[in-house]
């Protein structure tokens, strides 16, 4: 076991703090560790919503910075003023990097590349690199350990994957303090609605159709995302340099169980449920071995079941975060009509 690191007094770089892990992870951190300071630096592309920001907008222990993290004049005069990085920015929606992967390839791959060059002039303790599970491909049966070989199937996790690799060369060439995590198939508050438990919550409480890909039959393995920030936090506090870690709740489940389940919350009927042809490529099932950080003492708290009803009920509460986001972002509209047009 690594000695614990000490968070007290330390100022944590969060790319991506204005997307949905991100900005979980920025409520968790400023809540339990009343001493250390978060630089935020997000581009605010259409996923990124200072609307999930601003209970902490105004705390003195927490800066928003706008930027690109390709931009490496901008990264290395932030890189002078922290300690440590929880790299979270990237294109992350499957479906989009089928429709153009410019972007993924640029952010996902590049920004990381950027980060990791900085990472090498200045003096930074730790550098968690937020991975996937989606780097590893599909499987059937069984589950992935952190040596299996990656076989990425979509523009998305292959851009992923180009990051996560190259988070490892940097480690293991310059000795850069990058530890590497594969979450699963995160859900919970502040999720862009593309994305698909939000979009079928927001699209039953509209009375819209739910468009279940193919048969319904691919599994998730869902993780709350509060227990995804306590894993990374345990990650900043004993996870050892150069290592990969697998982070999932083992709640496996079909779409079509998660779909039903969501209209059963909400009281709506089943036939909102819309058959729709499958997502090119689409990656029957996800699933991971966690016993490495189990190791450092980390768990899932939520199990699914209990989860999902909070998830849900969340989005019932709050229609304004995402109305605003539906009925006016011309980003969620124009993907919307031009990828479930095609799917009709
Ligand atoms: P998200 O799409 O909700 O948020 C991404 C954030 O990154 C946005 O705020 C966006 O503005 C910002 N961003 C994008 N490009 C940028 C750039 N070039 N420079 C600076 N900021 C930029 O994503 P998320 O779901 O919160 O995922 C966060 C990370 O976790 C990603 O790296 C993703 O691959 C990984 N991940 C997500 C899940 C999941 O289920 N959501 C699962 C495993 C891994
Ligand atoms: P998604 O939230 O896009 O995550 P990922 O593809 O990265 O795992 O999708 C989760 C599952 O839901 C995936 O199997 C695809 C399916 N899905 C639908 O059936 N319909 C939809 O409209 C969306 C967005 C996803």
């Amino acid at each position: 076991m690594v000695e614990e690191r000490t968070i007290s007094g330390k100022i944590l770089l969060v790319t991506g703090g204005a997307g949905f892990i991100g900005s979980n992870f920025i409520h968790y951190w400023l809540n339990k560790y009343s001493d250390s300071r978060i630089v935020n630096l997000d581009k605010l592309t259409y996923a990124g919503n200072l609307d999930n920001l601003k209970e902490v907008e105004d705390n003195p222990r927490y800066e928003f910075v706008r930027g690109d993290i390709c931009d490496r004049e901008l990264v290395d005069e932030v890189f002078q003023r922290i300690d440590g990085v929880v790299h979270l920015a990237a294109e992350t929606h499957v479906d989009r990097s089928i429709l153009d992967a410019g972007e993924f390839v640029k952010t996902d791959v590049l920004g990381s590349f950027v980060l990791f060059e900085a990472c090498r002039q200045a003096e930074i303790e730790f550098f968690i690199h937020v991975s996937t599970d989606e780097v590893y491909g599909s499987r059937e049966e069984g589950f992935f350990q952190e040596d299996d070989p990656l076989n990425p199937t979509s523009p998305y996790s292959a851009s992923k994957a180009g990051g996560d690799r190259l988070a490892y060369a940097y480690t293991k060439t310059y000795g850069l303090p990058i530890i590497i995590c594969r979450p699963s198939n995160n859900y919970g508050s502040y999720q862009y609605p593309e994305k698909f438990i939000p979009l079928f919550t927001t699209n039953a409480l509209e009375d819209k159709p739910l468009p279940l890909y193919g048969k319904g039959l691919n599994v998730r393995d869902w993780l709350f995302v509060e227990d995804n920030c306590r894993a990374i936090d345990t990650l900043i506090r004993r996870g050892h340099f150069g290592d990969v870690y697998n982070i999932g709740a083992n709640d496996e489940v079909t779409n079509i169980v998660v779909a039903e389940r969501i209209l059963e919350v909400l009281g709506k009927p089943k036939s909102l449920i819309k058959y729709v042809p499958d997502r090119q490529g689409h990656d029957l099932r996800y699933a991971l071995d966690c016993r490495k950080i189990h190791d450092l003492g980390w768990k899932p708290a939520k199990r699914f079941e209990n989860g999902l009803g909070e998830t849900v009920r969340w989005y019932e509460e709050y229609p304004d975060w995402w109305k605003k986001i539906k009925e006016k972002s011309k980003e969620f509209k124009s993907f919307y009509e031009t990828y479930y047009q095609k799917r009709k």
